[in-house]
């Protein structure tokens, strides 16, 4: 079984030999792959819709991992007990809807890893994760074609606030930090990444240049995109 690269990404992340929950699995390709390369020994796939359960049903059954995989109808949380899983992947959800699912859930707290990979959002998660005692570890960055996605490994504990190696010396706001993030991993992917977030602020100072004079803004944009572009010199060396 093959992965689009957003979910190789995620599968990577995923420690050996746990029990593994997939909170919106959809499909169900994430688990089955998982039990397929031997990676977990046991995997609860959960959706709040039934289609996509009957489909990560349909998935499971044809590849034979009804004795590994349970599938579950329910919202969130919900279809799990306290203490059974280690790891709960959340992927493809907006921040606030994997935020209100973490923060809405008591099974949250009995959960070692997650893996979480917000599809928008991603500033407002990762600020709440910090100041609710969640512990963001590790960031990585998947693209495909012109969309980069990130990817957080977060466990409880206060944060860690040391930013990654190569970027310790620069100074950023914190806003810009939950927006690029402080745990990422170097990678091809990452310097696409923040090329992107350059391009997106280029474009909103030039906006903001041609249609208005408000000065507060162009100099918050400006400020920002000096911070990237430092960003980007550390990334070349
Ligand atoms: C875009 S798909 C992502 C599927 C898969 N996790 C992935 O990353 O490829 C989002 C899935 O989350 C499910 N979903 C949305 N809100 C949910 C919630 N509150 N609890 C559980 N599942 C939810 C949807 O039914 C849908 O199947």
């Amino acid at each position: 079984m093959k992965l689009t690269n957003r979910l190789q990404a995620i599968a990577e992340l995923i420690d050996k030999d746990v029990v593994v929950g997939d909170i919106g699995s959809d499909h169900g390709y994430l688990m089955a792959y998982l039990i397929e390369k031997n990676i977990i020994k046991k995997g609860i796939a959960s959706d709040i819709n039934e289609g996509p359960v009957r489909n990560c049903e349909e998935t499971v059954k044809s590849h034979g991992f009804t004795d590994q995989i349970d599938v579950r109808l329910g919202g969130g949380l919900l279809p799990y007990k306290k203490n059974e899983i280690h790891t709960a992947v959340i992927a493809g959800m907006g921040g606030q809807l994997i935020r209100d699912i973490i923060l809405e859930s008591k099974v949250a707290k009995t959960v070692d890893t997650f893996i979480l990979q917000p599809m928008t959002g991603q500033d407002v998660l990762r600020r709440w994760l910090v100041e609710n005692n969640y512990n963001i570890i590790k960031e990585v960055i998947a693209n495909e074609q012109d969309r980069y996605y990130e990817i957080l490994v977060v466990k409880h504990g206060k944060q860690d606030k040391t930013m990654s190696d190569w970027m310790i010396d620069i100074d950023m706001d914190d806003d810009l930090i939950y927006e690029i993030g402080f745990k990422m991993m170097m990678s091809d992917d990452y310097k696409g990444f923040i090329d992107k977030k350059i391009k997106k602020y280029e474009v909103i100072k030039s906006n903001i240049e041609k249609h208005s004079k408000v000065s507060d803004k162009l100099d918050q944009v400006k400020h920002n995109l000096d911070k990237l572009y430092e960003v980007k010199k550390c990334i070349q060396i």
